[in-house]
């Protein structure tokens, strides 16, 4: 969308707007390459940088107490290398159509969905929009799920470690984050399907959400990194090899989806935000 300007769309869920322009340089890349290389880095914005300008995209149900917002999000952008279909066409797809059926009933709570612009920049698009929110917005923000890669072509479940109790090194997260973490376990739980802990450290859009104390949980099914023998014998596929072998590559299409994964996931996906819209008892205030 435009500045400025309401786009619609036909959904009945609310009203779909776009976020604040966010005018973003590629020196996030370039620095964290050029630092990772032991360059002396310099932020000099110059002729020669490329300079863009991105909006989050945001929908909020009509129905719903303003007071308790549950929020939901998904990076909707990719790298350049590639089309970014695990990454992360595959949460922002499951989020859209979980929005779409929220029209089937009024909610209690209100439930915001977040399409994130210019995660891959670094986080820059959730970045901003915790930024910019005011203290009683935040307060108003019970809790914060996010999909990022949920579809993996050799996937693993993975939870995000908000409990600290799987021994995967990242910190506990805000209070709150602990009884999100179980309630996705139960779902797995309840359908005798696997599911691992995975770091809690803020690679993804919701590291802004926790870093001022909102509690937060997710999916992951893995990225860059190697399949276990142990997971391999949970959730099939190849141990070894890479969970999703195309991350960040040309060929992350269509094909680099595991449609089990993505059903089962996005089901999830679906019952936590709709179990959530109604109910936070489990989340402190
Ligand atoms: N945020 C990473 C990316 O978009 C992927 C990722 C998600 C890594 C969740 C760890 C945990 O490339
Ligand atoms: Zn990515
Ligand atoms: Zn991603
Ligand atoms: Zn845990």
């Amino acid at each position: 969308g435009q500045p400025g300007r309401t786009d619609a769309f036909p959904l009945d869920i609310g009203e779909w707007r776009a976020g604040v322009p966010m005018v973003f340089a590629d020196f996030a890349v370039g620095n964290e390459l050029a630092a990772t290389a032991g360059a002396t880095v310099r932020l000099k914005v110059d002729a020669t940088l490329q300079l863009g300008t991105d909006h989050n995209v945001i929908a909020e149900t009509r129905h719903g107490d303003p007071r308790n917002v549950v929020m939901v999000g998904a990076h909707l952008d990719s790298v350049p290398e590639g089309p970014g279909i695990n990454d992360n066409g595959s949460g922002s797809a499951a989020i859209l159509e979980t929005a779409l059926q929220m029209k089937r009933f009024p909610v209690r709570n209100k439930v915001r969905f977040a399409f994130w612009a210019a995660e891959e920049l670094g986080l820059l698009g959730s970045d901003q929009y915790v930024a910019d929110l005011s203290q009683a917005e935040r307060d108003r923000i019970r809790l914060y799920l996010n999909f990022d890669m949920v579809a993996s072509p050799n996937y693993a479940i993975k939870l995000y470690d908000g409990d600290n109790s799987d021994n995967v090194g990242s910190p506990a997260g805000p209070p709150g984050s602990a009884e999100i973490e179980k309630r996705f376990e139960a779902f797995y739980d309840a359908r005798d399907l696997g599911h691992v802990g995975t770091d809690f450290d803020g690679r993804s859009d919701y590291g802004p959400f926790i870093a001022v104390g909102i509690p937060s949980g997710g999916i992951f099914t893995g990225a860059e990194g190697i399949k276990t023998p142990e997971e391999a014998a949970l959730f099939g596929g190849t141990a070894g090899t890479a969970y999703d072998p195309c991350y960040h590559q040309a060929c992350d299409t269509i094909a680099n989806i595991d449609a089990t994964a993505l059903d089962v996931n996005s089901d999830a996906i679906a019952d936590s935000t709709a179990r959530y819209a109604f109910n936070l008892r489990t989340i402190p205030r």
